[in-house]
């Protein structure tokens, strides 16, 4: 009992230590806009027309784990693959990260879900396999990650 205290404490600092270097919070490109300069004015002026209902956050669930298949990318946790040691960064959103969440307006996820975000695997959903309003309600399932 006595010898695991320190044991303890060096854990503690060794979390301290590595933290910061196994989230994406700590990485400033993850929360950088990914509209441009140009459309980011009018992208964060639309509004989730549906309300985060749990109804409708249970909607945007089905389309993420089914026919938009956003799971196999940003994985069942929403952590997406992030949690890789050596690759954070390089892979999809973690949604679970609220810097990341409040960085960003659902206009602007919207957005996303339109025009996919140029020169990553994320690309547009919209038309092609989610309407608008499933993109809606897959954003209402995203936001529920950061909670
Ligand atoms: C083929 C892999 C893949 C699939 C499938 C995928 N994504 Fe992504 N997604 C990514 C990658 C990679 C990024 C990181 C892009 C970046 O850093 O700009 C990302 C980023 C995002 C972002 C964050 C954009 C931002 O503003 O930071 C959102 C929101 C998102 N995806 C939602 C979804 C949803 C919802 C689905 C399903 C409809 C989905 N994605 C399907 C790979 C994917």
């Amino acid at each position: 009992m006595v010898g695991r205290v320190p044991g303890q404490w060096f854990f503690y600092a060794l979390c301290l230590i590595l933290l910061p270097m196994g989230t994406e919070a700590a990485d400033p490109e993850i929360l950088k806009p990914r509209v441009p300069p140009g459309q980011i004015e009018q992208a964060r002026s639309w509004k989730n027309p549906f309300p985060s209902t749990q109804d409708n956050i249970e909607k945007g669930k089905k389309l993420f784990y089914g026919k938009a298949f956003c799971v196999t990318c940003h994985g069942k946790d929403g952590k997406g693959l992030g949690n890789i040691p050596g690759l954070v960064g390089k892979l999809p959103r973690n949604f679970t990260d609220k810097s990341w969440q409040a960085a960003r307006t659902d206009g602007e996820l919207l957005w996303i879900l339109k025009n996919g975000s140029r020169g990553t695997a994320m690309a547009p959903f919209i038309p092609r396999i989610l309407t608008e309003d499933e993109a809606w309600q897959v954003i209402l399932f995203v936001r529920s990650f950061g909670k």
